[in-house]
């Protein structure tokens, strides 16, 4: 059901389609991340190109599912300079019109695959939202389990419940 879905380094200079679908997000599916729409739709033009910056040079990859040039998700990583062994995935988005059709196992597969590349890894781990069962459902899938809880505040200024979840990073022999 992927057929046609390609997973793309999206170029700096697309930086434009990357801040819609990144304000998209942030807008549909408010409660599932901790920035909001509200902190990033006045961003300047130089932050959306700097993150795709960023995500080219390998440093923090950003990851989009493209469906006949029209960009339809998008998945992020990053690790803390105190953490350097565990790589935090972030920002995954399907697009409401594209789910259902393993559209976000094939981003969450890729940025483990991306991941897997850095030696010093050895774990991935994931934060979300209790009430995101989808989510929770394609992580469980991707053989993350729940390691603790939290309470965060979202996007949408409430403070929801919000699962831990890790996996350990296999690599083939
Ligand atoms: C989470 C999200 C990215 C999943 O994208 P998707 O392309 O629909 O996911 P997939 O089609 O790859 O589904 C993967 C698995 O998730 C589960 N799943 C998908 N949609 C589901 C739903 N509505 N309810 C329950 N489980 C669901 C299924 O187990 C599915 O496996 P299956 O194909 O064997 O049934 C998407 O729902 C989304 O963007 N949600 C809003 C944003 C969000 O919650 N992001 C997470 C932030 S931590």
């Amino acid at each position: 059901m992927t057929e046609g879905v390609q997973i793309i380094v999206l170029p700096p200079s697309r930086w434009a389609e990357y801040r819609a679908l990144r304000l998209r997000a942030l807008q549909e599916s408010p409660q599932a991340f901790g920035s909001s729409h509200a902190e990033n739709v006045d961003r300047p033009d130089t932050f959306w190109i700097g993150r795709l910056r960023d995500a080219e040079s390998g440093r923090t990859p950003l990851l989009f599912a493209e469906d006949d040039g029209r960009l339809i998700g998008l998945v992020g990583a990053y690790v803390e300079p105190d953490e350097p062994d565990v790589a935090n995935i972030v920002t995954v988005f399907v697009m409401p019109e594209y789910r259902g059709r393993g559209v976000g196992r094939l981003l969450v597969d890729a940025i483990l695959a991306e991941i897997a590349l850095w030696p010093e890894i050895i774990a991935a781990r994931l934060t979300v939202n209790l009430l995101q069962t989808a989510a929770v459902a394609t992580y469980r899938q991707a053989g993350f389990t729940v390691v603790a809880t939290e309470r965060n505040r979202m996007g949408d200024g409430e403070l929801h419940e919000e699962l831990i979840m890790e996996r350990p990073l296999t690599r083939d022999a």
